[in-house]
């Protein structure tokens, strides 16, 4: 029987999703409310995690051991690291790494953690190809793209550590969670997609546009996870 975990950073990225949710049961852990019950007549569960790495990897833990996910979805909003990839746009992950990851003084490539057979999580491929239908049927007029997510505990809005990040990763968008979402899911060997709404483009106006698109984003993602839960 499946049930999914959406999880997302922020009150406006589970908002919409949770006042859809039927027959909500709550608990807390690590701080984390984890509302239990039905989205779409599917199996969920939703949970704000909370911004940054640690917060997500703990999240998927606990959605592994005390609700027994079968499927994450993570979404939210990111920014743009592609000059075709607009604000209110969707990426669907392709693949996931850590930006901030960097042991090259070990002789590692920037962005491996040490010690694990994988450079990128990869996201699950039928839950990424289900994300692009359910998002070319609900939010036709926006455009989506299938790539990497990159991830660190750092907000990027400054051009010179975009291009950085673009020269060594040939990402899509980066944000805060994802790849921490997806190597927890991957150590517990459940499959998963990240979904992300481009909120700014990460450049010296992101300061800017952040607040200005945020919530208009992260509903693009929110309507897009909503549809989709029925198809798995
Ligand atoms: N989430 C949305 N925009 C972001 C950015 N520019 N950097 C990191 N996380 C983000």
């Amino acid at each position: 029987m499946k049930k999914i975990g959406i999880i997302g950073a922020m009150d406006l990225e589970v908002e919409t999703l949770k006042n859809h949710m039927k027959d909500v049961k709550i608990s807390k852990k690590a701080n984390m409310e984890f509302l239990e019950g039905t989205l779409n007549q599917s199996p969920v569960v939703i949970v704000k995690c909370g911004i940054g790495k640690v917060n997500a990897g703990i999240c998927v833990q606990i959605l592994s051991d005390l609700f027994q996910v079968t499927h994450i979805i993570n979404t939210g909003v990111a920014g743009s690291l592609q000059a075709q990839i607009n604000i209110g746009d969707i990426v669907i992950s392709d693949d996931a790494l850590y930006h901030d990851m960097d042991v090259t003084s070990l002789g590692y490539p920037l962005g491996q953690i040490p010690q694990i057979d994988t450079f990128a999580f990869r996201a699950d491929q039928s839950l990424a190809m289900l994300a692009k239908t359910s998002c070319e049927k609900v939010n036709p007029d926006i455009h989506v793209f299938t790539g990497r997510v990159v991830s660190g505990d750092q907000f990027i809005s400054s051009k010179e550590v975009k291009n950085k990040i673009i020269e060594n990763f040939h990402a899509s968008c980066t944000e805060m969670e994802g790849a921490a979402i997806a190597h927890a899911s991957y150590l517990n060997g459940i499959p998963f997609v990240i979904i992300r709404a481009i909120s700014d483009k990460a450049d010296d106006s992101a300061e800017m546009d952040y607040p200005t698109f945020e919530k208009k984003a992260a509903e693009h993602s929110a309507r897009l996870v909503e549809d989709m839960v029925a198809g798995i």
